[in-house]
C-alpha cells in the first residue's frame, strides 16, 4: 500500500499537491469568492468577531502560527496562537465574540479537546478544523471545515499540515471577504494565487532529489538550527520538528532576529543553519534582514542551506548549499517552504537508519493529556 515508495510518508509528500487541490476544490467560487456553507457559520457571526484564537498541538500548532500572519493581515482582527495544552490552565480572556479555532488532524488530540471546551465554557464560538470526518473534536465544535488530506498514516505529519493551512487561509480570507477590508485587490489576488498553488508543490516535488542528496550530508551532526522571519518563523519551528521526531537528532527552530539574544553561541564550525528566505519581492526588508541572519551565522562558521525563491540569487551567494522554492506571495509560501523540511528530515532519518513511519516513543493520536 505505499505505491512503491520506501515508506508512507514519503508516498504522503508525493500526494500533497493533491490534498490541498482537494481541500480547496468546491470552496471558491467562480467569481473569486469562497464558499463555506458548510461550515455553518453566517456571514453576520464572522462580522461579529472581535478576536481569534488558535488552539492546536505539535504540527497543527504550526499551521496555527501561520495563519496569525494572515488572519491579522487580511482582516485587521487580533489573532492569538496558544499550544492547546497551555491554554485553559491560563484563564484566556474569551467571550461571546470570540472565535477559537482548534486544528487538529486526528480530531482526538485530549489537548486539543479540553482546550475547545474550555472556550465553550466561556461562550466563545468554536470552529475545527480536521481531517477526520466525525472525529470529537469536530463533533464538539460549533462549526467544522474538513481538510481533505485522506488517511494519514505516518506518525510525522505532512499532507495533513498542507491541507491545514490550506484550510486556514480559506477561513482568513473568507473572514477578509465578508468583513470587507482595505486589503480586497490583495485577497482577490491572493486566493488566485491560492488555487495555482498545487501546481507548484508539483513542480518543487521534482527537485527533491537535490534535497535527498543533501541531508545525506548532514546525518553525522550533533545539531541542526532553522532560522526564519514572519511565516518563515514557524516553517523553522516545523523542520525542527521533524528532524527531531524522526532522526532524534537536536534541532531548534528560531525566529531569525533572536539568535544575537542567545542562540547563536550555538553555532561552531560546520554547524548546520537551515534558513527559510521570504521573498526578495514585495517585503524587502524582510529578505534583507535574513541576509544578515546568514552572513552573521557565516562567520561564527555555520554550513548554511538557504531555501529561497526562485531567481533570489542575493541569497543564494551568501548560503553553501540553495534550494529554490517556486514564487508565491509571502503569506502563502509555507506551502512551498515546508516541503524540503519534510524531505530533509525523513532522507536524513533513513540514513541514520530509523523507522520513518514509526518513530520511536510516539503515536499518531495523542489521547491523554
Ligand atoms: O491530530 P493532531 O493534529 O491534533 O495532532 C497534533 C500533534 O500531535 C501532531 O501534529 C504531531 O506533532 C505530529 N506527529 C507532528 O509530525
Amino acid at each position: 500500500e505505499k505505491g512503491g515508495f520506501d515508506s508512507f510518508m514519503l508516498k504522503e509528500i508525493a500526494e500533497q499537491p493533491q490534498a490541498v487541490a482537494d481541500t480547496l476544490r468546491g470552496r471558491v467560487g467562480e467569481n473569486g469568492e469562497i464558499v463555506l456553507d458548510e461550515v455553518r457559520m453566517s456571514d453576520q457571526d464572522f462580522r461579529d468577531i472581535d478576536k481569534v484564537f488558535i488552539v492546536a498541538c505539535g504540527t497543527s500548532y504550526h499551521a496555527g502560527l501561520v495563519t496569525k500572519y494572515a488572519i491579522e493581515h487580511w482582516t485587521r482582527i487580533p489573532c492569538e496562537v496558544e499550544l492547546a495544552s497551555e491554554f485553559r490552565y491560563r484563564d484566556p480572556v474569551l467571550d461571546r465574540s470570540t472565535m477559537v479555532i482548534a486544528i487538529s488532524q486526528s480530531g482526538e488530540t485530549m489537548d486539543t479537546l479540553m482546550a475547545l471546551r474550555h472556550a465553550k465554557d466561556q461562550k466563545a464560538r468554536v470552529l475545527s478544523i480536521s481531517n477526520t470526518v466525525g472525529s470529537t473534536i469536530p463533533r464538539e465544535s460549533h462549526a467544522v471545515l474538513y481538510t481533505r488530506a485522506g488517511l494519514e498514516v505516518a506518525v510525522a505529519s505532512t499532507k495533513a499540515f498542507l491541507t491545514q493551512l490550506a484550510a486556514c487561509y480559506l477561513v482568513g480570507l473568507h473572514l477578509a471577504q465578508v468583513r470587507g477590508i482595505k486589503y480586497a485587490d490583495e485577497v482577490a489576488s491572493v486566493l488566485r494565487e491560492l488555487v495555482a498553488t498545487p501546481e507548484k508543490i508539483d513542480s518543487l516535488l521534482e527537485k527533491m532529489e537535490e534535497v535527498r542528496d543533501l541531508a545525506r550530508q548532514f546525518s553525522a551532526c550533533q545539531r541542526v538550527l532553522f532560522i526564519g522571519r514572519h511565516v518563515g518563523y514557524p516553517v523553522a519551528l516545523e523542520g525542527a520538528l521533524k528532524l527531531k521526531e524522526l532522526a532524534y537528532m537536536h534541532a531548534e527552530g528560531f525566529a531569525a532576529g533572536e539568535l544575537k539574544h542567545g542562540p547563536i553561541s550555538l553555532i561552531d564550525d560546520g554547524t548546520p543553519v537551515v534558513a527559510i528566505v521570504p521573498s526578495p519581492r514585495g517585503r524587502s526588508l524582510l529578505h534583507d534582514k535574513i541576509v544578515s541572519n546568514i552572513q552573521e551565522v557565516k562567520a561564527r562558521g555555520a554550513t548554511v542551506i538557504a531555501i529561497c525563491e526562485e531567481g533570489d540569487h542575493i541569497a543564494a551567494t551568501h548560503a553553501d548549499h540553495v534550494i529554490f522554492t517556486p514564487q508565491s506571495p509571502t503569506l502563502l509560501a509555507p506551502l512551498l517552504t515546508a516541503v524540503p523540511m519534510q524531505v530533509f528530515a525523513c532522507e536524513l532519518a533513513s540514513a541514520l537508519g530509523h523507522d520513518i513511519d514509526q518513530p520511536r516513543n510516539l503515536a499518531k493520536s495523542v489521547t491523554v493529556e
